[in-house]
């Protein structure tokens, strides 16, 4: 039977979804479930790493099941997660030890302290690409060696097995431990120069070696999942914003893109340079196709993106749901000096304070509901503005467009203000769920069915946002914004 269909995992922070793809890049059928997640204490994030697999395992079935696809027709499977949250696992029975920690999780903030009381800021950012912070793997693993009982010397003894959700889904669906470049380049004890585990980071966390797992090219072969007695090769595996990045066309150097997700990820393709930045940005590993050929990327990571969307409407109850937010903003005049700052998980990309709160500025007796949530949904663009800036000063490179994805994305209003505010075109494309192709692309060009070619001509473009802002407003809000994040900080540089 033709080999007609390629299917992605797309494991994200808040849901589990599986997307079947025909060879055009079109959806045929997706399922998904939502991810219950656990605040055991202010600043932490769980999540059920158990309830990961299943939740992968259901969609895939369901998925299967809704579409009436026989397993022979499809090619690969291609996988793409939430980076940085940490799982570690017993070897023998398969069982994690501990929640996963999320990405989001701010409880390793002293590790963090101790790295830079250590003098190590400056090689962490030359060899692994990231600044000292709890965003990061390497110091969720140590917490989880430091503080479940016995993990420490049961890792020493070779008990113990690490992964990011990459490594945990594929160990759970193939038995093997493996993982990819852009997922690895995000655990800080990654030496994204000589691409090997860090030795120096490794000591510096007392993490042992035999808990890592084997890093692969993201469009490599990483096993296979068994269904109704058919074997479908993990073709593809790549952390969610490479990914994105890769669907976007941004395999080449000087492509950037930006994801409208639950934080804001910018990713700008610098190619074989290896850029250290100046400015507060990450380095980072971009999807590859070969072992030890690999491109860099620049990254700004916003925490709080979309999820100061989901702050409206489930903690302040003004919004019911997020597509409401377009018409609102449109309802009302433009915003007379009122911004929110939305420092909920600390300030990431290009500031880096962990200890930072969210805030509002610009109150007046006639600012209301309409005009908090047209001031929460600008901050996105501004955040976006802040790490573009960022990106063109340490790349030398001027943008002319961003292509954009991710959920918020589809707020006209938003769109329309991000390029208003960074001058620049914001290129939408007709398919929005870029992650998920990005991911299925990796695995159908290692199956042979796709070219770097095939997938430039896929990518449309919806409607492309051009700058009607005039400039010395464009200048005056920004500086507004600037002068808000100031105030937020908790520490001045
Ligand atoms: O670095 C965190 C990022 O990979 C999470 O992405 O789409 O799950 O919010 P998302």
């Amino acid at each position: 039977m033709k080999k007609k269909y390629v299917i992605a995992f797309d494991q994200g922070t808040t849901s589990t979804r599986a997307i079947i793809f025909d060879v055009k890049g079109n959806i045929v059928a997706i399922s998904q479930k939502e991810l219950k997640q656990h605040y055991p204490k202010s600043g932490w994030v769980e999540h059920d790493a158990n309830e990961i697999y299943a939740d992968q395992l259901a969609a895939f079935k369901n998925v299967m099941k809704d579409s009436g696809i026989s397993p022979e027709e499809v090619a690969a499977i291609g996988i793409t997660n939430q980076r940085e949250t940490t799982v570690v696992w017993d070897r023998k029975t398969g069982e994690p030890i501990h929640n996963a920690i999320v990405w989001l999780d701010k409880r390793t903030t002293d590790i963090c302290d101790d790295i830079k009381a250590k003098g190590l800021e400056d090689y962490i950012r030359e060899n692994t690409g990231l600044v000292v912070d709890s965003y990061f793997s390497g110091t969720k693993l140590k917490w989880i060696l430091d503080n479940v009982e016995g993990a420490q010397e049961k890792a020493e003894a070779g008990d113990l097995l690490f992964g990011t959700i990459d490594s945990w889904l594929i160990y759970k669906f193939t038995g093997n431990h493996l993982t990819d470049h852009t997922n690895v380049s995000r655990t800080m004890i990654y030496n994204i120069k000589d691409l090997t585990w860090d030795e120096t980071m490794l000591k510096a966390l007392n993490i042992p070696k035999s808990l890592l797992p084997k890093v692969q090219a993201s469009s490599s072969d990483f096993g296979s999942v068994e269904y109704k007695g058919h074997k479908i090769p993990i073709y593809g595996v790549a952390g969610d914003q490479q990914a994105s990045l890769f669907g976007q066309g941004g395999f080449k150097s000087g492509i950037a893109k930006n994801t409208y997700g639950t934080g804001c990820f910018m990713l700008l393709n610098t190619g074989k340079k290896h850029v250290v930045s100046k400015n507060g940005l990450l380095t980072t590993l971009t999807a590859s196709l070969n072992k030890d050929e690999v491109k860099y990327a620049l990254e700004g990571s916003i925490f709080v993106g979309g999820a100061s969307i989901q702050w409206l409407r489930d903690q302040l109850k003004v919004i019911k749901k997020a597509s409401e937010t377009e018409a609102i903003c449109n309802s009302i005049p433009p915003l007379q000096d009122l911004y929110v700052v939305p420092a909920f998980a600390g300030l990431g990309a290009p500031y880096w304070d962990a200890n930072a709160k969210g805030a509002v500025y610009g109150l007046t007796l006639d600012s209301g509901r309409e005009e908090l949530i047209k001031a929460t949904v600008e901050a996105l663009a501004y955040q976006t503005r802040d790490v573009i800036d960022a990106m063109m000063e340490d790349s030398g490179k001027q943008m002319t467009t961003l292509k954009v994805d991710g959920g918020a994305c589809a707020n006209n209003y938003l769109m329309q203000f991000q390029s208003d505010i960074l001058n620049v075109e914001v290129d939408r494309p007709k398919m929005l769920e870029v992650t998920a192709l990005g991911a299925a692309f990796l695995a159908g060009i290692k199956q042979g069915i796709w070219s770097l070619e095939d997938i430039e001509s896929v990518r449309e473009a919806e409607r492309i946002f051009k700058p009607e802002m005039k400039s010395k407003q464009r200048k005056q809000k920004y500086k507004g914004w600037l002068k808000a994040v100031d105030r937020t900080r908790s520490t001045k540089t």
